[in-house]
């Protein structure tokens, strides 16, 4: 066992993975608290803590810490650190790890300074930050280092970013607060104002992934949904069909595409060349949207595609640059 463990953590707005140097991803987690409303004691952490989500009485809260994929409640986001460290390090804890963390490539210096000391205040004895964006790149298995233009579209729960990448940095990089939970927000609506139906934001999820689409389907997929009515409050049970779902999030998509367009729009020409001989690639589990990549090389006539386990994209290349800190000391912060 090596008593000094390095780490790496991606802190996303849905999801919080870590990866251990030598081993690989050695914990998944929601990126949800359960706090006491009174003591702000933390009751439960990550999936524990999901399974809460909407259903707590009212001395308990649930929180998710990070939002738009920057922390927003800093003393839940040092406690949930804390606690993966602590499962990671086994009987090593005493010996505090160092620890890489990555942040979307806007962020400002005060969004830097609040995950370096969270980490920190977890029980790392070094933290070191990295841009999301190229962890993503590294982990998609793309060139970075070489002098050629690549764009990678980073699609979370929280946050959408689109980078371009040449020479081992990210040249141009837009981020929008947009993603997943977005989807899933327009999903609620559209039930709530369609058919006076309210849902929890998993159910939300689950219609999403099970007949969500990003263009309309050849041939339309049904679900059956149980909520409350919001009119009677009583439960209720509608029939959707895919198309609907399409409608309500196709805006949010939108979004996610002008991203990309305004990312390329800022690009020098050389390099959106390189783009697209190259393709676009797609990371981030927002990115498993069914039909994502079709929609993208519809709309911005670059063929896109999304990378392999697209979810682990940012905490594989994490991984990669914790364990090769010389040849990416560059790009770290
Ligand atoms: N099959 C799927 N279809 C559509 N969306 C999916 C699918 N699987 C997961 N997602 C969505 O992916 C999102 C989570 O992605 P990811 O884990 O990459 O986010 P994150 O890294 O926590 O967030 P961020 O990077 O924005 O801070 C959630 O919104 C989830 O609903
Ligand atoms: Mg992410």
């Amino acid at each position: 066992m090596k008593l000094f463990k390095k780490l790496g953590i991606d802190l996303g707005t849905a999801n919080s993975i870590v990866w251990e140097a030598g081993v690989g991803v050695v914990l998944q987690e929601p990126t949800v608290v359960a706090v006491g409303v009174d003591d702000h004691k933390v009751l439960a952490v990550g999936t524990e803590a999901k399974k809460m989500l909407g259903k707590t009485p009212e001395y308990i809260e649930v929180v998710r810490p990070m939002e738009d994929g920057v922390v927003t409640d800093y003393e839940v986001t040092a406690a949930m650190l804390r606690y993966f460290l602590r499962q990671v390090m086994g009987p090593a804890w005493f010996f505090g790890p160092e620890v890489m963390v990555c942040v979307p490539a806007g962020v400002t210096q005060v969004e830097q300074r609040a995950v370096l000391d969270a980490t920190l205040a977890a029980g790392a004895r070094k933290a070191y930050l990295i841009d999301k964006p190229l962890a993503a790149a590294i982990g998609a298995k793309i060139p970075v280092s070489e002098p050629y233009g690549n764009m990678i579209v980073d699609i979370g729960g929280g946050a959408t970013e689109a980078a371009v990448i040449a020479l081992g940095g990210v040249v141009t990089h837009k981020t929008l607060r947009t993603g997943g939970n977005k989807l899933d927000k327009a999903i609620m609506e559209g039930l709530k104002k369609n058919h006076n139906l309210m849902i929890g934001e998993q159910t939300a999820e689950i219609i999403k992934t099970k007949i969500g689409s990003a263009i309309r389907l050849k041939r339309p997929e049904a679900m059956e949904v149980n909520g409350r009515d919001s009119v009677t409050n009583l439960p209720k049970n509608v029939k959707i069909d895919s198309d609907v779902v399409y409608e309500w999030i196709r805006p949010v998509l939108d979004g996610v595409i002008e991203v990309v367009r305004l990312t390329l729009e800022e690009t020098q020409p050389e390099l959106v060349a390189d783009i697209v001989d190259r393709g676009v690639v797609l990371s981030g589990g927002g990115s498993m949207l069914r039909n994502l990549n079709i929609l993208m090389t519809r709309e911005i006539g670059v063929s896109a595609h999304v990378a392999l386990e697209p979810q682990f994209c940012v905490i594989r290349g994490i991984g990669v640059a914790v364990e090769n800190l010389e040849a990416y000391w560059r790009a770290i912060r």
